[in-house]
């Protein structure tokens, strides 16, 4: 069985579906443990409900940020994980933190990237007039959310809408395409290769894995 380590800082519900999916859309892994930021994150009592391993580091016990990513790192790989997840963790990574991850850490970011990264994406989404927005799995690089995309999903902006129904309907789409592509990775067909995500031997575009 392979090693899930996931990171939030919040609700933790795309965790949830993480932990839902393992031993059905995730076939071949299990959520090993769960690190947050912040100790009053909902996602950790999530964790523990499930007797997995749930820890906490706060920011403020540390002098800067390269030492508390070092001592995530150090408490991360004690669980020698084959993919970490960030799920909702709304931290900037130290330079170090990334490189050691590189190529076995993925995000999932609240926009249709290259569109929209950094904060509240559902609202410029609207204030924009988009009518389509959705969410992307990515790897993470050095350049914040600009990462090789995997896998997008869309969803309609309804002239109605403001940025809570809005991310309600994003979420649900995450909560499907999140499993789908952590199981692609623990499956072995899924790589990042010079800096473009590689699945089942063929260069994934910039919208990552399409059908049409
Ligand atoms: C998710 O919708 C995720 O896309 C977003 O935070 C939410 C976490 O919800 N992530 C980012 O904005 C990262 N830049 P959750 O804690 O309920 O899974």
């Amino acid at each position: 069985m392979k090693k899930i380590v996931v990171l939030i800082s919040g609700n933790g519900s795309n965790l949830q579906a993480i932990m839902d999916a393992c031993g059905n859309t995730i076939k071949n892994g299990q959520v090993s443990a769960v690190f947050s930021n912040k100790a009053d994150a909902y996602g950790l009592e999530r964790a523990r409900a499930q007797d997995i391993d749930a820890h906490s580091l706060e920011p403020k016990d540390f002098d800067s940020r390269e030492d508390f990513d070092r001592a995530l790192m150090e408490q991360i790989d004690n669980y020698q994980p084959d993919i970490v997840v960030l799920a909702g963790y709304m931290r900037i990574l130290s330079s170090e933190f990334v490189s050691h991850y590189l190529g076995r850490m993925v995000n999932i970011h609240p926009s249709l990237l290259p569109k929209y990264s950094g904060l509240n994406t559902h609202q410029r989404a609207i204030d924009a007039g988009d009518e389509v927005h959705g969410t992307s799995v990515h790897f993470v690089t050095e350049e914040l959310d600009g990462g090789p995309v995997i896998l997008q999903a869309q969803v309609p902006v309804y002239e109605d809408d403001d940025a809570e129904a809005l991310n309600d309907r994003v979420q649900s789409q995450e909560y499907r395409i999140y499993p789908l592509t952590i199981n692609w990775f623990l499956q072995d067909r899924l790589v990042m290769e010079n800096g473009n995500a590689v699945l089942d031997g063929a260069i994934l575009g910039p919208q990552g894995y399409a059908t049409d």
